[in-house]
């Protein structure tokens, strides 16, 4: 079955590609992206500077989920600017997710990153990993500010990847601020910030920074991932792109997405957990789902949630 896509007017050739963060520092991690099934390749958000993130460890997966907080580990805007067009050759569009320690490096490293023309930007305004920076997407002016800076100097399709938000009135704000930037599709969610696992026979935390807080990912965030898409193509009417991020484990995972309005979906902890063969393997479990249901293509049952 065709599980092609469009965002923002930009064809994937499979709706599956992964979250920034996970399998995607090196040029290592995003040539082997590059060859898989993914359906594009998504940098890891870039700072200035390089950098070697938090100490470790950082990671930690357990059933239903993982916690991390990787501090943004990355190469630095102007090495991911050179490899774009090597990934680039492998034919299916090239993501790159911007992040930064303040205001002034997103245009900064925008006007850099657009000038070496990936297919797309996603502005992460919501890591929540960075001691002592709040994540920017919980700040209504702040985002509006910087995405109106960010507009000016990005020419490709210009994305935002915002954090959970938990009630209707920060939905309703936040669109309304993405409705002034010219936004052109939206990624939905990053991880849910500032959660704790607790290792109860070591009694101790499982992650080193922030005393072991991190954001959750996986299973246990898909019900607030579904929530979030939901919220926005409702506030947009299904004329904003959206990327569904979060809980994406099975095909059935992807499925939901798409009923709540999800264009496409990323994959963060079961692709660490997988690697990059889990593209296939998603591919088939959506494709026998959507057959199941009696959806001839991905875009049949887009948005098609019914409520009772
Ligand atoms: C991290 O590098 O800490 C995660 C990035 C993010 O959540 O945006």
């Amino acid at each position: 079955m065709d599980l092609s896509t469009t965002i923002a007017g930009v064809r994937f050739p499979s709706c599956f590609m992964n979250a920034s963060g996970a399998l995607c520092v090196t040029r290592e991690e995003l040539l082997a992206l590059g060859r898989s099934r993914a359906g594009a390749i998504v940098t890891k958000s870039m700072t200035v500077e390089p950098r070697d993130g938090n100490p470790t460890p950082r990671y930690y997966a357990f059933p239903g989920g993982s916690i991390n907080s990787m501090g943004l580990p990355n190469l630095g805007y102007r090495a991911y600017a050179a490899l774009i067009p090597e990934l680039k050759s492998f034919g299916k569009p090239v993501i790159a997710s911007v992040a930064g320690l303040c205001e002034d490096d997103f245009p900064t490293i925008a006007a850099i990153i657009n000038a070496a023309k990936p297919d797309l930007i996603e502005v992460n305004l919501s890591c929540p990993n960075i001691p002592g920076k709040p994540q920017i997407g919980y700040d209504a002016e702040a985002s509006e500010r910087l995405l109106k800076r960010v507009r000016k100097v990005i020419t490709v399709p210009m994305g935002v990847k915002l954090p959970p938000y938990f009630d209707p009135a920060h939905h309703t704000a936040m669109g309304e601020v993405i409705g002034r930037c010219g936004v052109d599709f939206l990624n939905l969610i990053n991880s849910v910030g500032n959660g704790l696992v607790v290792d109860p026979e070591r009694e101790t935390v499982v992650i080193k920074p922030k005393g072991g807080f991190g954001g959750l990912g996986g299973t246990i965030i898909k019900p607030v991932a579904l929530a979030n898409v939901r919220a926005f193509w409702k506030i947009f009417e299904g004329q904003i792109s959206i990327i569904g991020t979060g809980g994406v484990v099975h095909g059935v995972d992807a499925f939901e997405h798409l009923l709540c309005g999800a264009s496409a979906v990323q994959i963060g902890t079961v692709l660490v957990e997988e690697g990059v063969s889990v593209f296939g393997r998603l591919e088939t479990e959506l494709a026998a789902q959507l057959s199941k249901k009696g959806y001839a293509k991905l875009e049949d049952c887009r948005g098609k949630l019914k409520e009772l």
